[in-house]
């Protein structure tokens, strides 16, 4: 399970690390509140600050961090079962993992849709909308509502596949995540699907997802006398990821990955129609 902190040594600034994450730096749209940018009711009655971040956001400016090449070298091991990820960016596939080895469970801008009719509206279509700096707007005669990247606002429904991937967690059996506040739901309460005597392995700048999370969910117990199979390793996520292939004695192998793909030094993260990323 991974967040926005796998992807920040990339330049991509997470959401809500004070001062350098995304939700501290929106002053200039005078929202009513900082998440109100990824608001449905919002966009619906202001889009020109999602509109104007999404030209910031969109895929093609960044590479791989070191723990996307890690995600890589579990795949490449046979040992990913599936890397669940709250992240847009797609540095996952940019750094070789297949698509099906993805949920991304917040969405992606592969794809934008009409809020009120759903027609899809193609990927190059909303790119030369956005970079024109124009709201999108539905192409369909008399439709003309606003068009929208498949990017999950809150209050909307999570991808399909996020559902259907979720029985993955009750056969794992060790779960890492990684570079997350484990604030948001339902996501955060994924760290409980996993069956009771199976570790879980937290690399993150601080520790979270403690206690109880939500109505549902029993979060990691790091501390407690009853503790017994949850472990915080407090880094960044690339020197954690180090450190773990360090233990196994994979580091290396991770390090070929990486250096490998600073020599091809490849486009960054680009979303392509048909949908595979360059
Ligand atoms: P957050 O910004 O909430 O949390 C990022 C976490 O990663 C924090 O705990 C940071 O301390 C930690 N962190 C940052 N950089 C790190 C690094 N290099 N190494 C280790 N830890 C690092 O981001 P997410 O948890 O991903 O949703 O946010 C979840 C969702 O909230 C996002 O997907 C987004 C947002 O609202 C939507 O837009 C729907």
């Amino acid at each position: 399970m991974t967040g926005a902190g796998i992807s920040t040594a990339a330049g991509i600034p997470d959401f809500r690390s004070p001062g350098t994450g995304l939700y501290s730096q929106l002053e200039k749209y005078n929202l009513p509140h900082p998440q109100a940018i990824f608001e449905l009711d919002y966009y619906k009655s202001n889009p020109q600050p999602f509109c104007t971040l999404a030209k910031e956001l969109w895929p093609g400016n960044y590479s791989p961090t070191l723990s996307h090449h890690f995600l890589k070298l579990l795949h490449n091991k046979g040992l990913l079962m599936r890397s669940f990820t709250q992240n847009i960016d797609g540095l996952e596939l940019v750094a070789g993992l297949p698509e099906e080895k993805l949920i991304a469970a917040h969405g992606s801008f592969h794809k934008s849709h009409c809020i009120e009719c759903k027609q899809l509206h193609a990927l190059e279509w909303m790119k030369e909308k956005i970079f024109a700096g124009e709201v999108p707007r539905c192409t369909k005669a008399d439709c003309g509502a606003l068009v929208k990247p498949d990017i999950v606002f809150f209050g909307e429904a999570l991808p399909e596949r996020f559902f259907e991937a979720m029985s993955d967690f009750h056969n794992a059996d060790l779960l890492i995540v990684m570079g997350t506040s484990l604030k948001v739901q339902p996501f955060c309460l994924l760290t409980d699907k996993v069956g009771k005597t199976v570790p879980r392995l937290l690399i993150n700048r601080e520790k979270v997802g403690e206690g109880v999370m939500g109505m549902f969910g029993y979060g990691f117990d790091f501390v407690s006398e009853n503790r017994y199979r949850d472990v915080a390793h407090l880094d960044d996520c690339d020197s954690g990821c180090v450190k773990l292939c360090e233990l196994l004695g994979w580091k290396d192998e991770l390090m070929e990955l990486v250096n490998d793909d600073d020599e091809s030094n490849p486009p960054a993260a680009f979303w392509t129609p048909g949908g595979s990323l360059y």
